[in-house]
């Protein structure tokens, strides 16, 4: 398949797979759990799991998809010899699949909020927000409608292709991205007592540490590298054969740590200036943060106003390149294994998955007969696939990497067949990594996630 689609350069390997990993996770769902796990110990933990385990995971699956050259679905059965391993690609798509629609709906509120912010509604007193927020996630029209801005947006990218497309768009919003994010910082940072949030984020106590801390701090280095969700497989499938695998997936790891913690300096000092406990859970960007950034700026309301959008401007590129991601799953999957254009892959993929992302937003309110079993349908596809589907295709693929496939062929791939002459040294610590402890940790996050831990 000589003329299938890759990134031009390197630095778009860098940005557009950072661009998948970086995302809400890192903006929005790192800072609570660090919020709620003790702050330091918790980013300690964290960024030992990025490095330890995070790193071959990601490696494990540029492996399969720089191998296969195809959809994630395709790369597996390439591997799987006719085994029934190629299951675990199939898993991997439809975990991508079901996914972007409910990222999309979260992904919409982003837009929504840039919009409230661009127009002046974002302003009032906490109960404001607060109401605010479940007024908008519970509308019937407005979250929907925001959905679908978002995945035509998704969709206007996806379809210029690999190189023209989702390189294209990585490569501007990436570096838009990161100068947001030290502005926001910086202005955060200068805030009166803003040191106190800086110690947080900063100073260990070690008497936090339990193994909530430590279990929620792997799973949340997973979810934030995009591991088991078919993306990393997918853009692998479009590296050269130059691209060395394990360089790439730690310069990505280090920028989705850095920006994860640079999430929490934008957020932290601006909480603990206006005295707000930084562990409200899931709402801390939607109400505790519109309302922080207010009062802390409440001397200068012109600023309070640009750095709420700019925040807001911020959380929607961040996960606009996350869905292009997830997206570009299915995209690739219908493409190639309906043997049609790009375009009508992408056109399948944005349609359906804006339908289960209107089914997901419905369920938060405006429709009581999308709940099941009390929790909403929102709910339920947060439940199974990320904390189903996530832990087992992420273990199922360190055993097949690990045990199943020819270790020749996972050596050629980790080390350029032979190129790399230092990667062939490092190859047996990737090897036990993904062999033994890997899998160990992802059974510890499946267990302690359904409770029995
Ligand atoms: N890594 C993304 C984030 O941090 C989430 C994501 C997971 C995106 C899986 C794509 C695939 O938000």
């Amino acid at each position: 398949m000589s003329d299938r689609a890759n990134f031009g350069s390197k630095l778009g390997v860098i940005l557009a797979t950072a661009g998948s990993a970086v995302g809400l996770g890192n903006v929005w769902r790192f800072p609570y759990m660090a919020g709620e796990n003790g702050g330091a110990v918790f980013i300690i933990i964290y960024v030992a799991c990025v490095l330890l385990l995070g790193i071959p995971c990601m490696i494990s699956e540029f492996i399969v998809g720089r191998h296969g050259r195809a959809n994630t679905a395709r790369s597996f059965q390439t591997l799987a010899n006719g085994k029934p391993w190629a299951l675990i690609g199939y898993m991997g798509v439809l975990t991508g699949f079901l996914i972007t629609g409910y990222y999309a709906v979260v992904s919409g509120w982003c837009l929504q909020y840039v919009w409230a912010s661009l127009i002046g509604h974002l302003q009032g007193d906490p109960q404001y927000f607060k109401t605010y927020f479940i007024e908008l996630s519970s509308d019937p029209v407005k979250p929907v409608f925001w959905t679908v801005v978002i995945l035509v947006m998704t969709y206007l990218i996806i379809e210029n292709g690999v190189r023209n497309g989702i390189e294209r768009a990585s490569k501007m919003m990436m570096p838009t991205l990161f100068v947001l994010l030290l502005i926001i910082v910086g202005a955060s940072c200068m805030l009166p007592n803003a040191y106190k949030g800086i110690e947080f984020l900063f100073k260990p106590d070690f008497s936090k540490i339990n193994s909530d801390v430590f279990l929620s701090a792997l799973g949340q280095s997973f979810y934030s590298m995009s591991i088991a969700m078919g993306c990393l497989c997918t853009y692998a499938s479009y590296f050269s054969k130059e691209t060395n695998l394990t360089k790439a997936a730690s310069q990505i790891a280090i920028i989705d740590c850095l920006v994860a913690i640079l999430a929490g300096l934008m957020i932290f000092p601006a909480a603990f200036s206006v005295g707000v406990e930084p562990d409200s859970g899931p709402s801390l960007i939607f109400i505790t943060l519109p309302n922080v950034f207010q009062q802390a700026f409440s001397g200068m309301p012109v600023m309070g106003y640009i750095i709420s959008l700019l925040f807001f401007v911020l959380l929607s590129l961040a996960a606009l390149t996350s869905l292009m991601s997830l997206h570009e799953v299915s995209t690739a999957f219908f493409q190639e294994e309906l043997h049609t254009t790009r375009k009508r892959a992408a056109l399948i993929v944005t349609v359906s998955t804006a339908i289960i992302g209107a089914f997901c937003s419905l369920s938060l309110g405006a429709y009581d007969g999308l709940t099941f079993y009390g929790e909403a349908l929102f709910d339920w596809f947060d439940f199974v696939t990320g904390q189903i589907f996530l832990p087992v295709v992420g273990f199922l693929t360190c055993i097949f990497i690990g045990w199943f496939v020819p270790h020749k062929i996972v050596r050629d791939e980790f080390s350029n067949w032979g190129e790399l002459k230092d990667y062939v040294r490092y190859f047996h610590r990737y090897l036990f990594l993904i062999k033994y402890v890997c899998p160990l940790a992802i059974l510890l996050i499946f267990l302690h996630q359904l409770g029995i831990l």
